[in-house]
């Protein structure tokens, strides 16, 4: 038996723990109050619609994992925004009738119209779903790579009809930078750039020392995974590898970001979705050759996950507490490995090269164990058996994979069952070139 790499979680994180006692205490004179209730929301992308366009199955999902509401990341081209008009209509429809909430992510890459942003976002502030704080105030946030063609403040901001909350977002590392920036009412700072979990703490660290010395509310995005293939200049996975999810999950539950976004529920283009992969994709994912590149994998255990870290968040707790009638035990793994071209011409993308920062891409497959007493857990990889003795609370284990199936047991029930997961064998060499990930 081998043992796996250990990402020591709670040795990490135990430090993390005294960094955060560190911060700075909030200064007298605070522009505003920086508690807030924690809440979670997830970044829902219009342009993917759910199957009949009926949004009561992602609705009620998202509800019994304990998010809050929907982010909806709204923009597209002219042609298409009439289509997502009337998909917006019917997801406030769904959402007012199960009592779920929603408010406007303004995609500013692709938006382009001020004067649409301040009638969508008046239209729908008086709906009984629409997201608001608890002053009432209602919930209003961007998705940012740039500034948009206008001013956040006069041209749509001073136009709503009623008091706003807003997040605008942010791919910057540098919180001291977007803090001098001083907009809307706290940063949304989407997974950062870092190469690094220790890196991404950093930047974290800093957003939440500026968040504790300015009094500005901070939303933090987390995601499970990213993978894009989408073009030559759209080809990349993310450096951090399985750091974004399981790691930061367990940082930001020390650092306690004032909002966290899941980022995202449905964002199928770039492997990121923690929501059902049944969505009828838009156009250039459906177009033959470039189809279904992220291979509609299964996430569910990345939303199975997601209950566990949104109570222990909403709870203040810093680590995440089990009870036996919920214990899970959760793998999730590539396909192939890393440096495999896929082997059919017919993809043109397998004459692409490797995604940016294959490099730091490992080919392991991550046990995740979330346990009311310690068990051990088996991994086989392709035959090669791994074990790992999980403690109570949440845990990763890190495997080399090996080719074949993957098929993870434990020493003792789970849940009162017998843990006997396999999911899709990894293969040598696709067909096509493969770098999203399997969650079972
Ligand atoms: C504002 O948006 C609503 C909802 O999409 C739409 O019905 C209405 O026509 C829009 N009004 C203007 C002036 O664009
Ligand atoms: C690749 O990783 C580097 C180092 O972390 C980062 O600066 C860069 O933004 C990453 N590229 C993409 C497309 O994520």
């Amino acid at each position: 038996m081998r043992t796996p790499t250990w990402t020591a979680v709670y040795g990490v994180l135990n430090i993390l723990a005294v960094s955060v006692t560190c911060l700075p205490q909030p200064q007298a004179n605070l522009p505003r109050d920086v508690s807030t209730t924690p809440m979670v929301f997830a970044h829902y992308m219009i342009q993917f619609q759910p199957p009949n366009l009926d949004y009561t199955n992602d609705i009620n999902l998202a509800k019994s994992a304990g998010i809050d509401a929907f982010a909806i990341d709204y923009g597209g081209v002219p042609s298409a925004l009439p289509y997502f008009a009337d998909y917006l209509n019917r997801f406030y429809k769904a959402a007012e009738k199960l009592d779920f909430k929603l408010f406007l992510c303004i995609d500013t890459t692709t938006m382009t119209d001020a004067a649409m942003v301040v009638n969508l976002t008046n239209y729908y502030s008086g709906s009984t779903a629409q997201m608001k704080d608890s002053a009432g105030n209602i919930f209003l946030s961007s998705f940012e790579t740039g500034s948009p063609p206008w001013n956040w403040q006069t041209d749509v901001i001073n136009r709503i009809n009623t008091p706003v909350t807003f997040l605008p977002g942010t791919l910057s590392e540098d919180a001291e930078y977007t803090a001098s920036q001083n907009k809307g009412y706290g940063p949304f700072t989407w997974v950062h750039p870092a190469s690094s979990v220790a890196g991404e703490s950093t930047t974290d660290e800093a957003y939440a020392t500026q968040r504790d010395a300015n009094g500005k509310p901070w939303m933090a995005g987390i995601a499970p995974w990213f993978f894009k293939r989408m073009s030559t200049d759209q080809n990349w996975f993310h450096a951090q590898d399985s750091g974004i999810w399981v790691d930061r999950w367990m940082n930001l539950l020390k650092l306690k970001p004032n909002f966290i976004e899941i980022v995202t529920w449905n964002d199928f283009g770039e492997s990121s979705y923690i929501g059902p992969a049944d969505s009828k994709p838009n156009s250039v994912l459906t177009q033959t050759t470039t189809a279904d590149y992220y291979g509609n994998l299964d996430h569910t255990a990345f939303l199975k996950m997601t209950q566990f870290f949104v109570r222990a968040f909403k709870a203040g707790q810093t680590t995440v507490t089990i009870s036996p009638s919920e214990e899970e035990v959760f793998l999730f793994y590539r396909l192939q490995p890393v440096n495999a071209m896929g082997s059919n011409s017919i993809y043109p993308d397998n004459s692409w090269p490797l995604p940016e920062n294959a490099s730091y891409i490992q080919d392991n497959a991550y046990i995740v164990p979330f346990l009311a007493s310690p068990a051990t857990v088996y991994l086989s990889s392709g035959g090669k058996p791994w074990q790992m003795d999980a403690p109570v609370g949440v845990s990763k284990g890190t495997v080399a994979f090996t080719v074949g199936d993957q098929i993870l047991t434990a020493s003792r029930n789970i849940n009162g069952a017998v843990l006997n997961k396999k999911g899709p064998a990894i293969q040598g060499q696709l067909p096509r070139y493969q770098g999203n990930v399997v969650a079972l």
